[in-house]
């Protein structure tokens, strides 16, 4: 890279936009230029960032600015498209989750991609992965500290009313890729893959039980790892009192972590089995990082300043997405689903309805 810094592109500038612009600004990349198809909501946008250089076109933006790296903040129904645009155009691609809407879209991106590891590259933003306590967590769980991990439970019991749903991209197959299970808990199930990793198989039922949309509202499976582990998954968005919850059951400590939209070092517990010598807790007091973009965006900037591939890989965001989709296979077709049933040529490696959602 040269010696100069980082240029940054935003595409799509809602909600999330301003989260990554806002974790930007405590990085030394610049946030050079933002696009949107919404003129009044780029140029509001841009008025708040002291932005100049705005697009209603990606593709000018990519021709005018020759940025670095774009981050992707649109529907989920455009990142496969917008990123294959950007990687042509010789700039990576840091995509919102979920990353695309199917298996299919999702293969085809990453064999966009050139072999060279320097990039342009595709990567993911999961950023709950960037915590110090998972960072610390997954370390000894790797490390054999814990003991086999036995049994995990992951539930995302959120919260999102009628009106959450009335935005036109929202609770559509074509458009979200699905419901709490693709949009929500993705998050949740993402740090349950980033410690525990390659799930086997998923048993799963999914309903909609309360809110107008084409998808699912709530979902519940029971995961087979391949370590052996197995964990219970429930992803909703009807539940009055909202929580994010992990725990994992290790043959030598429990470890949990209760938070809602983000963790702190003070979210996480560590609770030995009797007689047990594992650490008292999973980092020492003090500052130390929390879940959020800005962890995220510090290591992609760092690797993208050092010609490396950056977390999260497109092996790991794939599986991430994977077990979504083998949770929707579960649950619309009532048997059990290993990986060899998402495979090209299976209906949910097109779609994460698989174009039978029984609704
Ligand atoms: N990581 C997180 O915690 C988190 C949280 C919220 C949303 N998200 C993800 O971020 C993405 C955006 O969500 P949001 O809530 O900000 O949505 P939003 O509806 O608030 O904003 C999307 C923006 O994209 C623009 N847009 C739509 N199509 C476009 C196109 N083809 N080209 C350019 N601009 C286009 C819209 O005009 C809008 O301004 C989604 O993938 C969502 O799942 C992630």
């Amino acid at each position: 890279m040269p010696a100069r810094p980082i240029r940054v592109a935003i595409v799509g500038t809602g909600g999330i936009a301003r989260v990554h612009a806002a974790a930007l600004r405590s990085t030394a990349a610049v946030l050079a230029a933002a696009a949107d198809v919404d003129a009044g909501r780029l140029a509001g946008f841009a008025h708040e960032h002291g932005l100049a250089d705005t697009y209603t076109e990606l593709g000018d933006l990519l021709r005018e600015v020759r940025p670095d790296l774009v981050h992707i903040c649109t529907p989920p129904h455009a990142h496969r498209e917008q990123a294959l645009t950007c990687l042509r155009a010789g700039a990576s691609v840091l995509a919102e989750k979920p990353p695309v809407i199917s298996l299919r879209e999702f293969d085809e991106l990453t064999a966009a991609e050139p072999a060279a590891s320097t990039g342009p590259w595709f990567a993911s933003v999961y950023q709950h992965r960037f915590g110090a306590a998972q960072r610390r967590l997954k370390a000894l769980a790797a490390a054999g500290t814990l003991g086999r991990p036995l049994l995990a439970l992951c539930h995302t019991t959120w919260f999102r009313d009628q009106a959450y749903f009335d935005v036109p991209w929202r609770g559509r197959w074509e458009t979200e890729g699905g419901g709490p299970t693709m949009g929500h808990g993705i998050h949740q199930m993402d740090m349950l893959l980033d410690v525990l990793g390659d799930w086997a198989e998923v048993r799963a039922v999914a309903r909609r039980q309360a809110r107008r949309t084409r998808t699912e509202d709530v979902s519940l499976a029971h995961v087979t790892f391949a370590s052996g582990a197995v964990a219970s998954v429930v992803n909703s968005v009807l539940s009055p009192r909202e929580e994010s919850y992990l725990r994992f059951d290790f043959e030598r400590a429990s470890v949990e972590v209760t938070h809602l939209y983000g963790y702190t070092d003070r979210d996480w517990r560590i609770t030995p089995a009797p007689g047990a010598r594992v650490p008292g807790r999973l980092v020492p007091p003090g500052p130390a990082a929390p879940s959020g973009h800005r962890g995220q965006f510090g290591e992609v900037l760092a690797c993208l300043a050092a010609g490396r591939r950056p977390p999260v890989t497109p092996e790991e965001s794939r599986r991430t997405l994977s077990l979504v989709a083998a949770i929707y296979a579960a649950a619309f077709t009532g048997q059990p689903v290993t990986p060899a049933d998402l495979k090209p040529g299976s209906p949910f490696y097109e779609r994460m309805d698989g174009g039978q959602a029984p609704w």
